[in-house]
């Protein structure tokens, strides 16, 4: 979770419901301290991150409102009508689109893509976001249906443990790992470890580790993750 204001990054947080993915992401936040930040809660969850806003309006106005010297930490929570989702999805993008340096969180992006379509503003996010320096998270618990560029957008991928065979397949195919390696990741709320494999997808370095009992990500890997060899360099 290391990071440079000035290198944007887009992270992709997968893994099955109660995997840890939250957990780490959280984790994550305490120790960056965003400068700007702004969070996709669909589960009302992000709240001590910042001011929680329910009002598409209020939060569109907010956000007018700040100077580009301006921090600000926002946390908006679309509510439990999944139907409006799509507007609200959308509107959020374009305007996070708009702000420099920006931290943007996304929870739970299956319910706002498909496989084959994401909003356009969350595209444009996703492809463009890098010349705004801006910070992406990612979470999702279904790798198989959100929109396939997300994932080859991504600069870092967390991956947790997943149970579905094709979202195991996916995850092995898209980190370079042995399918076992993805298969065999645990996530154990009794003994509090949630393990997982991360991939640096512009270097190719590969590792996992765990979350201890705290929810602190350890940075030590656990073991090494067979890396399999680079593909020849076509840029
Ligand atoms: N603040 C917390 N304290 C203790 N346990 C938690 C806390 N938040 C989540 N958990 C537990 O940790 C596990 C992982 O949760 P979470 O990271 O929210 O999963 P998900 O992958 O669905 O985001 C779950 O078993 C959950 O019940
Ligand atoms: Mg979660």
């Amino acid at each position: 979770m290391q990071g440079s204001q000035n290198v944007a990054r887009i992270v992709g947080v997968i893994g099955a419901s109660g995997s840890g993915k939250s957990r780490w992401l959280k984790d994550g936040l305490r120790r960056m301290k965003p400068a700007r930040l702004l969070v996709w809660d669909p589960q009302d969850e992000y709240g001590e991150f910042g001011q929680v806003v329910t009002d598409m309006r209020e939060l569109v106005e907010t956000l007018a409102g700040l100077t580009p010297a301006d921090g600000f930490r926002i946390v908006y929570q679309p509510g439990d009508d999944m139907s409006t989702y799509k507007w609200k999805f959308d509107l959020f993008c374009e305007i996070a689109y708009q702000i420099e340096r920006l931290c943007v969180v996304v929870e739970e992006v299956a319910d706002v893509t498909t496989a084959g379509w994401a909003p356009p503003y969350w595209s444009r996010l996703s492809r463009k976001g890098r010349h705004r320096a801006m910070t992406m998270f990612a979470v999702t618990q279904r790798p198989a249906v959100i929109d396939k560029t997300f994932l080859g957008n991504c600069t870092l991928i967390h991956c947790c443990r997943l149970n579905d065979k094709n979202d195991i397949a996916v995850m092995a195919a898209t980190l370079g790992v042995p399918v076992d390696d993805v298969r065999n990741l645990k996530a154990d709320p009794d003994t509090g470890v949630f393990q997982f494999i991360e991939r640096n997808m512009q270097t190719g370095q590969t590792g996992c580790g765990a979350l201890d009992s705290r929810g602190s990500h350890r940075p030590v890997p656990e073991r090494n993750v067979r890396t399999l060899p680079e593909p020849e360099a076509t840029t």
